[in-house]
């Protein structure tokens, strides 16, 4: 069959593989690629086993695949058929060298470009999708604009991503905006009206969002910047409500009905985590601080100390109402992804509350249904001295506390009672994720300790 276009995706991570999953589902006339470097990510993308759990994509995946979307390896083959590539590489914080703790690291998003000039023999549109620091197109031009003799032209568009993981099918069929910035040059806004033609192939046109090049990029970063603000901002009241007996969840619905805060995103938590959040603030924030914004910088730079300080403090307070000790005491974790519906770890507030609690020697076991497998690279160095389990009713055996860190739906409805006959007395229940009702595990007979909210225990 002839497609009407080529479009590459080079990187196949948690946004190339969903996203291109579901460009492929929209546009049968387009022929879509993913391509990486990690052969074995490929072979997962081909198999039945996919390297990304995504509710949803499996689905998409088993409809498309073969059919105008295909997983490759041959990356400079694929750079030559395609005509329009998506760059969607992973853009880790430097961790060394200049900016290091702070900004992003580059290397891979600049491998990329120069293997896209080098295997260039045709014109192409290069679009920035990873999440990149403001003025990364810059670079990329750099790069594709340098090589004068070949004759080839290039032109870099930004197309950010807004897809929050657990969601991200959903959230690509339907998103509340599609932002697409270019040069406010006759090529580049050439360039920009062939992306916005492929998402209009189901996005309605108005919410097809064009802009210049660097509001593009820096509206990515500030979206993550204002989201994670306002879950430290909740968090921070949490610690005030546990102090006073106020109930986060009181005031959470309280402010939220004022139609100008909203509801959404207000939920107290251990912690936000995930791969955007602090990376996109603390992009933020060296960029700031290299303007000169040192104000700025400060300003946002607390949104990750609030963080930081709600894991610590949710940790502390195990091992302190755990009569100040939690040496040689079983601890069950239940969840380990940094939120629901996805086997992601990165950022996870779980790792700090794990580690910790192994540093106070902590008998820990971790349970997740999705996360496990990362989970066990994360803990990789800790290995001898915690365990992994599939099922939280093996978990929970003989704990003397279970802490809640992931709000998977299940963990609502698990027969506590069952748990609480196997668990040694006292028991503890820290809900970090305030799932369970109070007064029924309290009358199951836990120390029920939720967050930011009134705890009820006979034993503390
Ligand atoms: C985020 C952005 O939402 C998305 O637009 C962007 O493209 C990538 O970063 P994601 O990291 O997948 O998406 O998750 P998100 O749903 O935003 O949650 C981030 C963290 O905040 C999670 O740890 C979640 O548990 C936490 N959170 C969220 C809260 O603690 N309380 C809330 O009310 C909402
Ligand atoms: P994200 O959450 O941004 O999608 P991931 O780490 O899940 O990040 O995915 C990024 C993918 O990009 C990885 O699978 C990695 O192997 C791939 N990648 C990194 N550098 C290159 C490169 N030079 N060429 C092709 N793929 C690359």
């Amino acid at each position: 069959m002839k497609f009407e276009k080529n479009i590459l995706c080079i990187g196949a991570g948690y946004v190339g593989g969903p996203s291109m999953a579901v460009f492929a589902l929209k546009c049968p006339q387009y022929k879509i690629t993913v391509a990486d470097v990690n052969k074995d990510r490929i072979k997962a993308w081909n198999s039945d086993k996919l390297p990304v759990y995504e509710p949803g994509l499996d689905e998409v995946v088993r409809e498309t695949r073969g059919r105008n979307l295909f997983f490759d390896t041959n990356i400079a083959k694929c750079i030559k058929e395609a005509d329009i590539i998506f760059v969607s590489v992973n853009t880790p914080t430097k961790t060394f060298g200049i900016g290091a703790g702070k900004a992003a690291n580059l290397q891979f998003v600049e491998k990329v470009a120069r293997e896209i000039l080098k295997e260039s023999d045709s014109n192409k549109i290069v679009v920035e999708k990873s999440t990149l620091p403001v003025k990364t197109a810059e670079a990329l031009k750099r790069i594709l604009y340098s090589d004068h003799e070949k004759g080839v032209h290039f032109q870099v568009v930004s197309n950010p991503e807004f897809l929050a993981e657990g969601t991200a099918i959903e959230d690509m069929k339907d998103p509340d905006r599609v932002l697409i910035g270019s040069e406010q040059t006759p090529e580049g806004i050439r360039a920009r009206d062939e992306i916005v033609e492929i998402y209009a192939n189901w996005v309605p046109r108005e919410k097809i969002i064009t802009a210049n090049i660097w509001s593009s990029e820096l509206s990515k970063l500030v979206a993550n910047a204002f989201l994670a603000q306002r879950v430290s901002s909740i968090n921070s009241i949490s610690a005030l409500c546990e102090r006073t007996g106020a109930d986060i969840n009181e005031v959470s619905y309280a402010i939220g009905c004022d139609s100008r805060i909203g509801p959404k995103f207000l939920k107290a938590s251990v912690g936000f985590g995930g791969s955007c959040f602090k990376k996109d603030i603390l992009n933020l924030v060296y960029i700031a601080q290299s303007y000169g914004l040192k104000e700025v910088a400060d300003y946002w730079e607390q949104v990750i100390t609030m963080n930081e300080y709600q894991e610590t403090r949710f940790v502390d307070r195990m091992v302190r109402l755990m009569f100040n000790t939690v040496t040689d005491k079983k601890i069950a974790l239940l969840g380990f992804a940094f939120k629901t519906n996805t086997g992601d770890t990165r950022e996870s507030p779980a790792i700090l509350i794990s580690k910790k609690l192994i540093e106070e020697k902590a008998e820990v076991v971790i349970t997740d249904p999705k996360a496990l497998e990362n989970a066990r690279k994360d803990l990789a160095d800790y290995k001898d001295l915690v365990t992994f389990e599939d099922d939280p009713y093996k978990a929970a055996e003989g704990a003397h506390a279970i802490a809640i860190l992931t709000a998977w739906e299940q963990y609502a409805t698990l027969d506590y009672k069952r748990i609480y006959d196997a668990m040694e007395h006292p028991a503890f229940i820290f809900d970090g994720c305030n799932l369970l009702d109070i007064n029924k595990m309290y009358e199951l007979g836990f120390n029920i300790i939720p967050l930011g909210r009134p705890s009820r225990a006979r034993d503390i």
